[in-house]
């Protein structure tokens, strides 16, 4: 396969905004892929809604049970649909579940995902909130490498963006996120021109 036939998979739980700067870099060319299936564990989710409207295949998961993640049948089924799309890279966007081995397996090292905080700092839930409520005066994003820890795998690109005294929670996200909208698919672009490599826990960009 040759890097310009890479397909994506894209998982998601929420708006998909993320999800939607990934669609536009695949169709101005600036990603050399396709988005070939959108996933999300909500039925009612806006990114079903938003690569629709894009013309891409998205659909709902299933319903899950278990708060933190997928029951191991429903991580199956997205595997095989993901496969079955020819899919050969996910990316999480706003994806609020853990993926366990099925998936991890079947993608290791063709999986990334997008965290609202300067990893390893603020993990886990609402990060810009955890940022917000320690005082920090910067915090960022981070596109890393998916492993079995929780947003602990290999880093890939990182921009830090200034806590203000005025900002609210949301003021705070809504900055993040414009940056994400960058780095996500510059990152993506990397992987699919083959740019990336990692060296232990150092991800060195070929370019
Ligand atoms: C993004 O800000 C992303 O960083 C965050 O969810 C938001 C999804 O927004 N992800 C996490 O917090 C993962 N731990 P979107 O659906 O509009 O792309």
């Amino acid at each position: 396969m040759t890097s310009a036939e890479l397909r994506i998979g894209v998982l998601g739980s929420g708006s998909g905004s993320n999800c939607e700067a990934i669609l536009k870099a695949c169709a101005s060319g600036r990603i050399p892929a396709k988005v070939a299936l959108v996933l999300s564990d909500v039925r009612d989710a806006l990114i079903l809604e938003r690569a629709h409207r894009y013309g891409i295949k998205a659909e709902f998961l299933g319903a899950s049970q278990l708060k933190t993640k997928l029951e191991p049948a429903l991580e199956e089924k997205a595997l095989r649909m993901l496969l079955d799309a020819g899919v050969r890279f996910v990316a999480l966007a706003g994806f609020m579940r853990v993926l366990k081995s099925p998936m991890l397996h079947g993608f290791r090292g063709h999986i990334v995902n997008i965290h609202p905080s300067l990893l390893p700092a603020f993990p886990g839930l609402r990060a810009w909130e955890q940022a917000l409520k320690f005082g920090a005066k910067v915090t960022g994003c981070t596109v890393h490498f998916v492993d079995e820890s929780i947003d602990g795998g290999p880093i890939i690109l990182q921009q830090a963006v200034p806590i203000l005294p005025q900002d609210s929670p949301e003021t705070l996200l809504q900055r993040i996120q414009l940056v994400e909208h960058q780095i996500y698919p510059e990152a993506i672009r990397l992987f699919a021109q083959g740019k990336l490599e990692i060296v232990g826990r150092t991800v060195k960009i070929l370019e």
